[in-house]
């Protein structure tokens, strides 16, 4: 949803159809970061602040995304390669970096003529597509359209001069007189113009300013001179258009950016306890009547079933819960590469520990500290109470006791431990792998199990109980 106010667009004009390229600065420094990373590699939700913006050009259905690179470039390529998708994804360096004007006319020479050029900042990452949809309508393949926005505090920004209701140029707070100073609309840094005219008043540009820049927004009064309509479209969302200079601006919009992903999953009828406690840091999929209790962290692909409950203080990764189960709080599932599954019902923590290749199936459960890792639990099997299970194939209705372990490295190789169904591990077992536990096997507790057990077979393996009578302790020696 967009807070973006359409104007008329002349969405029937042919030129409305021109193709899009998109160009993406992100050769600034941001001194202000202090950080060793380049500002638009910082993240948001986990992703880099310049990825969420190549997402965006993505659902524009773009013809290109031209990244001009400079400070960090090789790390900021090498970030992006291989993400374009759909877009032809074009990286060209600008060195040294002598404003946004000369940044884009870096760009011009993979830039095709016949297109409307969007430009973007990599440091603005949360600008939606529907609002430069609407900028592409208004540019309309023969008009500049600027996104700019009313602030209560316009300092350092881009001021927007109009005579009448024209727009006559942008001028820059360093360059700005006290009257234009007074100005409250500023220039977003995202505008949609025709490539060719783009090319044009490029050309034209000079450094003559307060900061010896070349500055884009001078095509401004370009346009203005040359006759060609200027729009500004206000946008009422401040977040679209945020930039980020600091931790601190970097922190506030990772809040507003969670702030919507929470508002959009109660909409769809997720329970959150508390909106402003929750982090989704990828993609979270949620069928009906889900809960999630306060502090849980959301990362990469998730999807929680019909009636999945997810306690407080849970961080869940790349991992799928089918309907009912219920997570307790403070368990970390991280299921990586390779994933990890939790069954219809099953009944996992409080702190529980899966790891990648933990598949669980129905009515499964694991108790406080179990951890288990790139093993299949089989319906209705527990392991309840300090346990590990590793490169396990565990049947159903096992039951796994009390502080037992699957010793499943030698030292230099991983082996798998075979439980079958309806076995029972007493407390404190060691399971030596490669082994087997034939189907309705029990072991003693405290055993160390080295062989396969037979199906059916009792096995103990273990120091032989022997009681001394009336056996007398040494006492303490006099000093
Ligand atoms: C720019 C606008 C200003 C607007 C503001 C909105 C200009 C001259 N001014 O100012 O009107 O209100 O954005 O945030 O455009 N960059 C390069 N190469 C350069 C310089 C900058 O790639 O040589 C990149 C930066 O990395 C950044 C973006 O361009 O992503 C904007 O640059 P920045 O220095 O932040 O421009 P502002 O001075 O904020
Ligand atoms: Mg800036």
């Amino acid at each position: 949803m967009s807070l973006f106010q359409p104007r008329d667009a002349s969405a029937s004009s042919p030129s409305a159809t021109a193709p899009v390229d998109v160009v993406i600065m992100a050769a600034g420094k941001g001194t202000r970061m202090k950080s060793r990373l380049p500002k638009v590699l910082q993240r948001l939700a986990h992703v880099p602040l310049v990825q969420h913006v190549l997402a965006t050009a993505q659902q524009l259905q773009a013809r290109s995304a031209v990244v001009i690179t400079g400070h960090g470039a090789q790390q900021v390529e090498a970030a992006l390669a291989g993400l374009g998708g759909a877009l032809a994804l074009k990286f060209v360096r600008q060195e040294p970096q002598l404003g946004t004007g000369h940044a884009v006319q870096q760009a011009l020479p993979v830039l095709g003529d016949d297109g409307v050029v969007v430009v973007l900042s990599g440091d603005v990452p949360l600008t939606q597509a529907d609002t430069l949809q609407a900028l592409i309508a208004l540019c309309a393949g023969q008009h500049l359209a600027l996104l700019t926005i009313d602030l209560p505090d316009p300092t350092g920004y881009g001021r927007v001069v109009r005579a009448g209701d024209a727009v006559q140029a942008i001028v820059e707070h360093k360059d700005a007189s006290a009257a234009q100073r007074a100005i409250t609309e500023i220039y977003s840094g995202i505008m949609a113009v025709p490539a060719a005219l783009l090319k044009r008043w490029l050309a034209r540009l000079d450094n003559h300013n307060a900061q010896g820049e070349y500055y884009l927004t001078d095509i401004v009064k370009f346009a203005a001179q040359d006759g060609v309509t200027v729009l500004a479209q206000k946008t009422l969302d401040a977040v679209q258009v945020a930039g980020i200079n600091s931790p601190v601006q970097l922190a506030e919009l990772e809040r507003s950016f969670q702030h919507r992903q929470a508002t959009a999953l109660m909409e769809a009828g997720v329970r959150l306890a508390d909106p402003a406690r929750l982090d989704v840091r990828g993609r979270l999929l949620c069928g009906m009547d889900v809960e999630i209790d306060v502090n849980c962290i959301f990362e990469g692909d998730v999807s929680l079933g019909d009636g999945v409950r997810v306690g407080a203080h849970c961080v869940l990764a790349n991992c799928t819960v089918a309907a009912g189960a219920v997570i307790h709080p403070f368990t970390h599932i991280d299921g990586g590469a390779q994933g990890a599954s939790v069954g219809e019902g099953a009944l996992i923590g409080p702190f529980a520990r899966l790891r990648p290749g933990a598949q669980l199936g129905a009515q499964v459960h694991i108790g406080n500290f179990v951890e288990v890792k790139n093993s299949t639990l089989a319906a209705g099997a527990k392991a309840n109470h300090l346990a590990y299970l590793g490169d396990a194939t565990v049947g159903e209705r096992v039951n796994f006791g009390a502080g037992s372990i699957t010793a499943n490295y030698d030292g230099a190789n991983k082996h798998r431990t075979v439980i079958e169904a309806d076995v029972h591990v007493g407390s404190n077992c060691v399971l030596v792998a490669p082994v087997t536990l034939g189907a309705g096997a029990t072991v003693g507790g405290g055993s160390t199990i080295t062989k396969d057990v037979p199906a059916g077979a009792l096995s103990v393996a273990r120091g032989k109980q022997t009681n001394i009578a009336n056996w007398a302790r040494p006492q303490k020696l006099a000093k």
